[in-house]
């Protein structure tokens, strides 16, 4: 099997994993979940992100989980527009991701723009980033498939991150947005990406709504891909794509990754202690396959 000797995982709990959840988690609650998680090994991670209140009313306090979380590793805030990048500047993060998704419904639906505007939008923006030294990252969501649209068209997505990479991002991360890939899918569309996109990062981005996500990560290892985003404690989701559940368990992601040989660097029982200190602040059941088992073996 092909399998690396290390995988970067890159946690996007704080963000994607607390942006669908309806009741505010008090922000001192996001920074002890974010400083556990570091505690935990996470080397690399989406804290927050600078997005219309209005929109994600999650996502207010973001400028304050920044400040007090900083530090000790890649951190990542997401924004989508000149006002989100500007509301950056006022930090010190330097990393920055932006967003866009390959169906142009769901992009109008999430961001109020169609695919080529926000494309076109997006380019002085990551110039200027890229002038500035920020580390970009492009989230390209629906990827697979579109809950507006269906079947992405492959050539759709590699044309898409094709147009990034001529930007200048550092790091494409590539979504099953609303969790309806299979391995087939996954292998194929990152064999195609590994071949056409040359040295950027590439990464990708599970959502579990069908419980296929293990085994689309085990069909991307085996297309060379090494970055997984996940979210700790499996929670997560989009807003604006109706039927996305939360992404694939950081826990179970290491679980498997560690039991096959492949260093992640991740501690599993300060990543279960992350989980627990977020777990009492969301109403999504929390019943991932190692954080279950963890607290039964302790009782
Ligand atoms: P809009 O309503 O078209 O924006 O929303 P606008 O430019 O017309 O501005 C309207 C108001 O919002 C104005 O305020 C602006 O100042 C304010 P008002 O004058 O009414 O008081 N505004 C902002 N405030 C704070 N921060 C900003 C900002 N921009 C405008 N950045 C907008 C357009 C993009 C703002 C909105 O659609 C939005 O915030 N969308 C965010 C959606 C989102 O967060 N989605 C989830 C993240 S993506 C994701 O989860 C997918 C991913 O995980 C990969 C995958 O799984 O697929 C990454
Ligand atoms: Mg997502």
């Amino acid at each position: 099997m092909n399998l690396p000797e290390q995988a970067m995982i890159i946690e996007v709990g704080p963000r994607d994993g607390l942006q669908n959840e309806k009741s505010f988690v008090p922000t001192e609650i996001k920074k002890e979940f974010i400083g556990q998680l570091k505690k935990a090994g996470i080397k690399e991670m989406e804290l927050t992100s600078f997005v219309s209140p209005k929109w994600v009313p999650q996502m207010k306090d973001a400028s304050e989980v920044v400040e007090a979380s900083l530090g000790g590793g890649r951190d990542i805030v997401l924004a989508p527009n000149k006002k989100g990048i500007q509301r950056v500047y006022g930090t010190s993060c330097k990393a920055v991701a932006v967003f866009v998704g390959v169906s142009s419904t769901f992009n109008k639906k999430n961001i109020n723009k169609t695919t080529e505007e926000a494309v076109t939008d997006l380019e002085p923006i990551i110039s200027e980033l890229k002038e500035k030294n920020y580390f970009v990252r492009a989230c390209i969501s629906t990827a697979f498939y579109c809950p507006y649209e269906g079947k992405i068209n492959p050539e759709s997505t590699v044309s898409l991150c094709q147009r990034f990479v001529g930007m200048g991002v550092d790091e494409l991360s590539v979504a099953d947005t609303i969790g309806m890939a299979n391995p087939k899918n996954s292998f194929e569309l990152f064999s195609k990406l590994k071949s056409s996109l040359g040295e950027v990062l590439l990464t990708a981005h599970f959502h579990d709504t069908r419980k296929m996500a293990l085994a689309n990560i085990l069909a991307s290892l085996q297309a060379g891909v090494d970055r997984f985003d996940a979210s700790a404690g499996g929670l997560g989701g989009c807003p604006f794509a109706p039927g996305a559940t939360g992404n694939v368990a950081t826990e179970d992601v290491v679980y498997m990754l560690e039991n096959m040989g492949v260093s992640t660097g991740i501690n599993l029982d300060e990543l279960v202690s992350a989980i627990d200190i977020v777990k009492p602040h969301v109403t999504r059941t929390i019943e991932t396959g190692y954080y279950r088992l963890a607290h039964a073996i302790e009782q």
